[in-house]
């Protein structure tokens, strides 16, 4: 139902993080011998005097060395230049030979065998490069990085952020460690580049200027958060954007915003980010609290029956598939985090303990009409407030489970209603007083081996949740705004909440055009770092 089966995602992802991979890996290079070089040079501070004493010949190697390091960290120096044009050089030569364009390969690798002369050149003697001997080859090499820009325009734009990212790694050295794996991470992410871009000038933001943290900090404790008498929504994602727009659409259309409280789980690889957009944007006055699903420790495998096979999925996949597959996969990535972030729905009472009643949210819905009344419905004493979804489709329980298995068939009606996560009012009172958690681990704990169901988190839900359900009027949730083309437009204006369910996500190119102003209309289109992304 998600987009986040991670097998059926890779093979089109693989090409392309192919590129993302070895271009990371030329710039954590490049990264890397910056900061050993600025090491070096630092240590060398604390050698100096003694060599000089010892052994006055040394030191004009050193004070070689340090000259020709000391001109590469400058941002202004030819030699700094020369070498970052080589780096992107470098890979455009990988790339064009990748696609047949070996005239360019060629040009391009001579001009770079004349950079690396003259650079070693100056290594050599005393001397920063000077502009006459730059000139030339900078431009040159220019013209041939814009030309084969201009032949693979799509990574030519992954390359520039790569540059930006490596300028601010050598910004702050000191933290570029953190930078190398959290930076790294956002760019082998598939998502759309324009996405990765804001999380990566936002997280930049976040790194550098404190005073977000220190905002964050002062939220972290703030009583509204555990206030019963306010509206409590959650959504657990690592899409900002589509978090944004559930946000910005639910206080937008809602009447008294301020009594709204948004809990946003995120990984670690977002949280930044998300800290700094929502601390930096309105939103109306709500609440807005920021978690990193990484902080968890009680949601560990000795707990966690769904942690556990997670891990263990990663595992096999690492050890036995291809060597190619997992040479493509960024080793630091980390998807056990991203698919975790699926099943914390089934942990709400423990992620919130003091919430006695929540809305949950999935990070691809658009609310358009005030939700407050969700939290008056009356749920009968059940747990899951949700709409149904077997009207006219035929999403029964026998749908989604393996009803040839006796522990299904003796325990469920295969004509049992289907209902839809997306939009869920629940009662946590009366889910722990039901243990809706234990029971979800042990059915989970019947599935290791794949025969219930295949994959997702809707399966496991309709037994967990199985007759504790209440029906909710189908105008709260219109689903399938992200396959179905044809679904009527009475039923989407008067819907509370639209779900783009389906694989053509709003924020994708592939996305349904009639549906997607419904959701880009919640986006700051003016906000600089869209308007500067959209562009790069
Ligand atoms: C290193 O460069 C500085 C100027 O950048 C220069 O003054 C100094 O003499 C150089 N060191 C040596 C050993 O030549
Ligand atoms: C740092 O963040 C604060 C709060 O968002 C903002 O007011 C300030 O302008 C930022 N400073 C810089 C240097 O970006
Ligand atoms: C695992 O989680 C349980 C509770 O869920 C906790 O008691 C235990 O300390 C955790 N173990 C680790 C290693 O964090
Ligand atoms: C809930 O589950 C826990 C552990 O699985 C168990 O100790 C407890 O007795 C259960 N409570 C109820 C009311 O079933
Ligand atoms: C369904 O369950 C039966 C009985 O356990 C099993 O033999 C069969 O392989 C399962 N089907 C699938 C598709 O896993
Ligand atoms: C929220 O949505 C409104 C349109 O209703 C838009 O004008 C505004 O820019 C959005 N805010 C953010 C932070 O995206
Ligand atoms: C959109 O973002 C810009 C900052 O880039 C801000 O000045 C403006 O007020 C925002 N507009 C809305 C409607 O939130």
């Amino acid at each position: 139902m998600r987009r986040r089966a991670p097998e059926y995602r890779r093979p089109v992802r693989r090409r392309f993080s192919f590129w993302i991979w070895a271009l990371l890996m030329l710039f954590l290079i490049l990264g890397s011998v910056l900061l050993v070089i600025q090491r070096n040079y630092h240590d060398e501070d604390h050698v100096e005097q003694p060599v000089l004493e010892i052994n006055p010949g040394n030191d004009r190697v050193i004070h070689q060395n340090r000259n020709i390091t000391e001109e590469i960290v400058s941002a202004r120096s030819y030699a700094r230049q020369l070498a970052e044009q080589m780096i992107l050089a470098k890979a455009f030569v990988i790339i064009a030979k990748e696609h047949n364009n070996l005239h360019l390969a060629w040009e391009l690798s001579s001009k770079i065998r004349s950079c690396q002369f003259l650079l070693s050149k100056a290594a050599m003697r005393d001397e920063p490069i000077s502009l006459a001997e730059a000139e030339p080859i900078i431009k040159s090499l220019s013209l041939l990085i814009f030309k084969a820009q201009d032949a693979h325009y799509d990574i030519a734009t992954t390359m520039m952020t790569m540059k930006n990212f490596i300028q601010s790694l050598e910004e702050r050295a000191n933290a570029a460690t953190v930078q190398s794996t959290v930076f790294g991470q956002l760019v082998a992410e598939s998502l759309p580049k324009y996405l990765q871009c804001v999380d990566i000038k936002l997280t930049a933001d976040w790194l550098q200027n404190r005073s977000i943290a220190e905002l964050a900090e002062d939220m972290r404790n703030s009583p509204r958060q555990v206030d019963n008498n306010l509206y409590h929504f959650c959504i657990f994602s690592d899409n900002l954007l589509a978090v944004s727009v559930v946000i910005n659409s639910t206080v937008s259309n809602a009447e008294h915003p301020k009594q709204f409280v948004f809990h946003i789980v995120t990984n670690g690889v977002k949280y930044g980010a998300m800290q700094a957009w929502f601390l930096s944007n309105d939103f109306k006055g709500a609440t807005i609290e920021i978690q990193n699903i990484e902080d968890f420790t009680w949601l560990n495998e000795s707990y966690s029956p769904v942690v556990k096979q997670l891990r263990n999925a990663d595992s096999r996949k690492y050890y036995f598939e291809g060597s190619y597959d997992t040479s493509t996969e960024p080793k630091f990535r980390n998807p056990k985090y991203i698919s975790l972030l699926n099943h914390l729905r089934f942990y709400i009472p423990e992620i919130y303990p003091q919430l006695e009643k929540v809305v949950f949210l999935d990070d691809d819905v658009v609310v358009q009409k005030d939700l407050t009344p969700l939290f008056s419905l009356d749920l009968h004493g059940n747990i899951n407030g949700a709409v149904e979804t077997c009207l006219e489709a035929f999403h029964r329980y026998y749908k989604y489970l393996n009803f040839s298995n006796p522990l299904i068939s003796t325990k469920f009606d295969p004509q049992a209603c289907g209902w839809a996560f997306g939009m869920n009012v629940f009662d946590l009172i009366a889910w722990r007083k039901a243990n809706v958690t234990a029971r979800y681990h042990y059915w989970q704990e019947q599935n290791t081996d794949k025969s219930l169901w295949k994959l997702g988190t809707l399966p496991p839900g309709l037994l967990a949740f199985y007759g504790l359900t209440e029906p909710l009027d189908r105008r709260w949730h219109i689903l399938g705004l992200g396959y179905d083309l044809n679904i009527d437009n009475r039923l989407i204006e008067t819907a509370a909440v639209i779900h783009f369910n389906g694989n053509m996500k709003p924020w994708l190119k592939l996305s349904i055009g009639k549906y997607r102003p419904l959701w880009e209309q919640y986006l700051n289109q003016t906000h600089q770092y869209l308007q500067e992304c959209a562009t790069s």
